[in-house]
Formats: structure tokens, C-alpha cells, sequence
């Protein structure tokens, strides 16, 4: 057997696949099924369903048959998915374009078992960092880490942009009910008007800032990571920043010029993406917001996932069939977005978290060859929560002219059991599921009044056949949230495999981030500008103008 650690991804192109081809013919019969016909066999939901002890994922209303399944598991197994699998989870160099496994599985694992990447063992530095966060998250909690002045901390401050943002704010708000005694507040944005506003009325003397920047380069971070440390300095004095700041960092000795006490830099490392961080020390807010025994539970969660996804077979494998069903509709149905639509409140951060781990994996196209590429990759992940998007939005995925394969999520026990509320919520999932699987026929509608007319009937037509998934949960909780997280991942992932594309880079985001540096030296109203398209220069000569 090949070493390892030099074992790459397979670089097969999809489309050149038996299945590929086989999908392409049966999707032509696929696109005039109905799913109301589909339904007729009441074996269905049966059929099309799979479970863990926490999870129930129904994905019958959508438009598959048994063969589609057999044919997209088939795609899978030329893609050489269970290869990949077990490739990313031993540690193989998967992000090629950089040189480095992705192992944000090892941060979840509970076992001892050393693990090596480049010659240092990974386990016992995963295990050092925790026992780190959890020592300090304990004494803030508790109120024995004071500030300068002898007060507890009660606030704190994460200052951070992209997968060093957003998973720490959507697992603290998803989590609100689990909470400590902390404040917990988050300022990604480099517009001024954010940390302005959430320094408004906080103390010095309680509160604590976290600066969380993998690079310890991204300048929105940076830029508010100043601006708090000039409002801490100029209200209690640099020497009193040891106990008020504290980084999380892959860059050890950027956040200690900076000013933090190492005994408060929380180390990140090259073989996790930004996007999967939220595993490691980017958690800290998390241990803060809701213990470090509940930060633990969400690791839990993460793996059981990682189990179900690394033993069960592809057949009931939930992140699998979810990668599957997205290629169906994406590549054979030309579905353009994919909708995600949590029933609950708590995670309205979630689908702006999972549109990071989607898109800037997948939005890629070149493939693991070099090659432009031919097919659809990573569809616009975008959602709301369940009820609020319903009064915006679902219109058109009811009636629109795209199809908009969605995902609806919804636990079964609510977190605040408060009159028949949560039954309401999912009567709501529930019947706007069936609305976009199975419409209305003309009979079904019982036209009365003006409507026997039939002048009204177009537009009053539900023509479904808008398939969906349904991911119900026993309860949102730290565990369960680990599990949901993880599961979207590993779907990406699979999707990136089968697509033949590297998921864990993203050098798109740079020529963004240079022209941002050359343009900023351009908006000082003392320079000239040296920009030449006429766009450009345009919108500075109107800034210019107006300032
Ligand atoms: O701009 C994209 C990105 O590189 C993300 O991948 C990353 O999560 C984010 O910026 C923040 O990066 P950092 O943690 O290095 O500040």
C-alpha cells in the first residue's frame, strides 16, 4: 500500500463516468415525473428515509426513484468516494494546492491514538489547546480570571471575519438557551460603525477581547483589533491589556507583537480551513458562551457524525445521500441554488454559516487536473428561517419559474415549550413541504364565487413537484448542532469529490483582498489615482468629491 500521507485525491472527471451518462438519459424521464405519482406507492417514506439516534432525514419527497439512487451511489463509487473518505480522515495531503491535509476530524476525535503531521503529533497538541481553553474559559466563567481592576469579566468582545466569525456566532446563538452568565458580542465588519456601536456602554474593567485571525493578517480584523486595543489603552493603559485580550492564531508570534500574553494565544494550525475551525480554539467564544462541558457535547456531536459518515453504508449514509441529491438536481436538473431553512429561530445564523463551508469550498472551476471545467460546481447556498422566509420569499419557490431545491430543518422538542407554539412551527415545515411536493390540482381547490369563473385558476395553480429534504432533530442542543455541522460538511465535501475539485483552498478570495490594499492608498485624498478603468476612477473621484 501507497505511504499515506502522499496519497492524493483521485482526479476522475464526472461526466466521463458510465453513471454520468446513465443519469443524463434517466433524468429526461425523471423531469416529467410527478411526485404526486411517485407517492403512490405508500412504501415510500420507507424507502426513502434514514436515521440516527438524533436525526431523521426524510428525503422521499424528491424527485428519485430507486433507480436514480442506484445510479447516483453508482456515481459516487466511480468518483472513488469511499477512497476519499478514508483519505481525508487518515491525514492525506486532500488540499494539494496547499500542501496540507484537512483534518478538522482530528479536533473532534476523543481517542489518544498520536497522530503525525510533519513529524509532530497532533493529538497531544489537539488535546493541549482544549485543556487551554478549558482552564480559561472556566475562570472567566466562574470570575476568577479578573480584569485589571479586580472585577470579573462580564463581556466579551470577538473580533473576527469569515470561518473566524461566522461558526462561533452561529453556535453561541443556536446555543442562547444553553448560556452562561457572559455577554458574548461579535464585530466582524471593518465599518467603523460596528465596533463603535458595540463598545457603546461596555467597561473596561470587564471585558474581554478576543482577536481571532488564523493569519493574524486579515485587515478588518486587524483594523478592529486596533481600534479596541486604542479604546482599551486610552481608558486603563497598555500595561492593563495582559488580562483584557487574548488571540486565537496560527501565528504565535504575530499575536504577541501585538500585545497578548502568550498564556492567552490559543493556537490554530495550517491543516484546519478557517471554515472548519469552529472545532478548535475558534470555539473558545463557544466554551465562553456556554461552558466548556457544553463546547465538549458539540465536539461529541461532530463525531458521532464523522461515525455514521465513515461506516454506513452509502445507502443510509446521510451526508453521501446528501451530496448526492444536490448533484442530481444541480448537474440534471440545472438547479442553480440550493435553499436551507431551519424551523427554529436559534439558528438564524446557520445558513450563512453553511454558505461559507458551501461556497467558498465549492465555487471553484478548474478541476484536480488544472482544467477549466465543464459542469456545474457549488450551487448559491441561501436560506432564511423557516416561518420568517415564508412571508418573503416562498412565493417564489412555490410558483417562480426556478427550481429551488430546499432543505427544511426543524427539531422535534422546542427549546422553549411555551403554549402549542413549536406545534405551529411545524405544522408550517410540515405543510410547506407538502405544498411544494405535491401542489394543488383544480378539484382539490373547490373554486367558489368569482373563482368558477376560472379567470383566476392560472394564477391560483400549485404545479409542486418542488422537491425537498426534511431533517428533523430530537432537540437543538450542543450535541445535536455538532452532528447538524458536520453533516454539511461532509456532504460538501463529497460533492467536491465527485465534482473533481480541491474543496479546502480558496484562492479566490485573494485578488480581492490585493486591489483592496492598492485601492485604499488610492483613496487618500492627497494621492493620485493610478487606477484605469474609468468605473473605478469615477466612484473615487465622487468619493472624493464628497468628502
Ligand atoms: O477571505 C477568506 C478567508 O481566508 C477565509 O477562508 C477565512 O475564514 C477568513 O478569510 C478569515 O481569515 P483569518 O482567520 O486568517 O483572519
Amino acid at each position: 500500500m501507497a505511504n499515506r500521507s502522499t496519497m492524493a485525491l483521485p482526479k476522475i472527471n464526472p461526466t466521463e463516468t458510465s453513471s454520468w451518462q446513465k443519469l443524463q438519459a434517466h433524468a429526461v424521464k425523471m423531469r416529467r415525473t410527478q411526485l404526486r405519482e411517485l407517492f403512490k406507492d405508500t412504501r415510500r417514506f420507507e424507502k426513502f428515509h434514514c436515521k440516527t439516534a438524533d436525526i431523521l432525514f426524510d428525503f422521499s419527497k424528491n424527485l428519485i426513484t430507486a433507480e436514480t439512487l442506484r445510479l447516483l451511489l453508482s456515481l459516487a463509487e466511480e468518483c472513488q468516494v469511499p477512497e476519499a473518505v478514508e483519505s481525508q480522515f487518515s491525514g492525506d495531503v486532500i488540499n494539494e494546492t496547499e500542501n496540507q491535509p484537512a483534518l478538522h476530524t482530528a479536533l473532534r476525535n476523543p481517542g489518544d491514538r498520536p497522530r503525525f503531521v510533519n513529524g509532530k503529533n497532533i493529538t497531544a497538541e489537539i488535546r493541549s489547546v482544549l485543556e487551554k481553553m478549558k482552564a480559561f474559559s472556566q475562570r472567566v466563567i466562574t470570575g476568577a480570571q479578573k480584569g485589571y481592576s479586580g472585577k470579573p469579566i462580564t463581556d466579551v468582545v470577538h473580533l473576527g471575519i469569515g470561518g473566524s466569525h461566522l461558526g462561533p456566532a452561529m453556535v453561541t446563538e443556536a446555543l442562547k438557551h444553553y448560556r452562561t452568565r457572559l455577554r458574548i458580542r461579535f464585530v466582524s465588519s471593518v465599518d467603523a460603525a460596528q465596533i463603535a456601536e458595540t463598545l457603546q456602554g461596555l467597561s473596561p474593567e470587564t471585558t474581554l477581547f478576543i482577536v481571532a485571525s488564523k493569519s493574524f493578517t486579515t485587515e478588518e480584523t486587524l483594523t478592529n483589533a486596533r481600534t479596541a486595543r486604542n479604546w482599551f489603552a486610552q481608558r486603563a493603559g497598555t500595561p492593563q491589556m495582559a488580562k483584557h485580550f487574548a488571540a486565537i492564531s496560527a501565528d504565535e508570534r504575530a499575536a504577541l507583537d501585538f500585545g497578548i500574553a502568550q498564556a492567552q494565544v490559543f493556537a490554530l494550525w495550517d491543516w484546519v480551513g478557517g471554515r472548519h475551525s469552529i472545532w478548535g480554539a475558534i470555539g473558545l467564544p463557544v466554551c465562553l458562551a456556554i461552558g466548556f462541558d457544553g463546547f465538549e457535547e458539540f465536539l461529541k456531536g461532530g463525531y458521532k457524525m464523522d461515525l455514521h459518515f465513515a461506516q454506513t453504508p452509502f445507502e443510509r449514509n446521510m451526508p453521501v445521500l446528501m451530496a448526492l441529491l444536490g448533484i442530481w438536481y444541480h448537474n440534471f436538473f440545472g438547479a442553480e441554488t440550493q435553499a436551507v431553512l431551519p424551523y427554529d429561530p436559534h439558528l438564524h445564523r446557520l445558513t450563512a454559516y453553511l454558505q461559507q463551508g458551501a461556497m467558498e469550498s465549492n465555487g471553484k472551476s478548474v478541476d484536480r487536473n488544472g482544467n477549466r471545467i465543464g459542469y456545474a460546481t457549488g450551487p448559491i447556498v441561501w436560506g432564511e428561517t423557516g416561518t420568517d422566509g415564508q412571508h418573503s420569499f416562498y412565493q417564489l419557490l412555490h410558483q417562480g419559474t426556478q427550481l429551488v431545491p430546499c432543505d427544511f430543518l426543524a427539531p422535534a422538542i422546542p427549546s422553549h415549550p411555551i403554549g402549542g407554539h413549536h406545534a405551529k412551527l411545524l405544522a408550517n415545515f410540515l405543510a410547506q413541504t407538502q405544498a411544494l411536493a405535491f401542489g394543488q390540482t383544480q378539484a382539490a381547490r373547490g373554486l367558489k364565487g368569482r373563482d368558477q369563473t376560472e379567470a383566476l385558476a392560472p394564477f391560483k395553480r400549485f404545479e409542486g413537484n418542488r422537491p425537498t429534504n426534511s431533517i428533523l432533530f430530537k432537540k437543538l442542543t450542543p450535541d445535536s448542532l455538532g452532528q447538524l455541522v458536520a453533516l454539511y460538511e461532509h456532504k460538501v465535501f463529497v460533492q467536491g469529490v465527485i465534482w473533481n475539485i480541491y474543496s479546502f483552498d480558496q484562492w479566490g478570495v485573494m485578488l480581492g483582498k490585493r486591489l483592496t490594499k492598492k485601492v485604499l492608498s488610492e483613496l487618500d485624498l492627497n494621492r493620485d489615482v493610478d487606477t484605469s478603468d474609468s468605473s473605478t476612477i469615477g466612484l473615487i473621484a465622487q468619493y472624493k468629491a464628497w468628502r
